[in-house]
């Protein structure tokens, strides 16, 4: 995907991926991550999403990563909340208390700039790029969190009836992409509501993924 597909997208306002509460997927199993109060979770491809409300509520630090710098205008605000914003390089880093936000395109973003991660929380992240840009996501993540647990949200589907995004993220894939490095665990897998994603037979699945490095200490 082209980043002026996802401008676009805010512009227009055509953000059916957005929700309106905190993913229930989320409330379900966030307690799997087994954070401590204060520890900081990342969420690659952020949005506006309501998750970032519900996780600072938590009492837990959030950084975030996303193209849009719309879409960051439009989470500071609904948070009420004012940025200190900071350019740096191809980057912008919104800065709030508890709450950090890089503006740009998530392959500019080192281990240096996001600091500390304990978890990351993927949801219309991985199933958003297309297929020839998930290892490199995959690799990229790993780097910037020293392969922290991760909660993945994935759908599944036929993806010869519709192409993405949302694609399609077979568990096959999904153990492709990081079973070398991390324990799956796959947590509920749920029908996605008919009408959602049109009129096919849609899955949504929550993963635990826990480095296989921690598992074996
Ligand atoms: C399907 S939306 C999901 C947003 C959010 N995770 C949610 O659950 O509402 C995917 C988001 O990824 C952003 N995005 C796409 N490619 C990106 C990239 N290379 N770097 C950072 N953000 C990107 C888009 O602007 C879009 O907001």
């Amino acid at each position: 995907m082209q980043a002026s597909f996802w401008h676009q997208k805010w512009e227009k306002g055509e953000i059916g991926f957005h929700e309106d509460q905190p993913n229930p997927l989320l409330l379900a199993h966030f307690d799997a991550l087994k954070l401590n109060q204060a520890e900081r979770i990342f969420l690659p491809l952020c949005g506006k999403t309501r998750d970032i409300s519900w996780l600072l509520a938590q009492g837990l630090q959030v950084v975030g990563a996303e193209l849009s710098e719309l879409a960051i205008e439009q989470l500071f605000a609904d948070l009420q909340l004012k940025p200190e914003i900071v350019e740096i390089g191809s980057l912008k880093h919104y800065h709030a208390k508890d709450l950090d936000i890089f503006v740009g395109d998530i392959f500019e973003l080192t281990p240096e700039l996001i600091g500390t991660v304990n978890a990351i929380y993927d949801r219309a992240a991985l199933v958003a790029l297309p297929p020839d840009t998930r290892q490199q996501y995959a690799i990229h993540l790993r780097q910037l969190s020293a392969d922290a647990a991760q909660l993945v949200v994935t759908f599944e589907y036929d993806q010869t009836q519709k192409s993405g995004p949302p694609f399609s993220v077979e568990a096959s894939e999904l153990k492709a992409l990081y079973a070398a490095f991390y324990k799956l665990q796959k947590l509920e897998q749920k029908p996605v509501e008919a009408g959602k994603l049109g009129a096919m037979d849609v899955s949504e699945s929550v993963w635990l993924l826990q480095s296989l490095r921690t598992q074996a200490a």
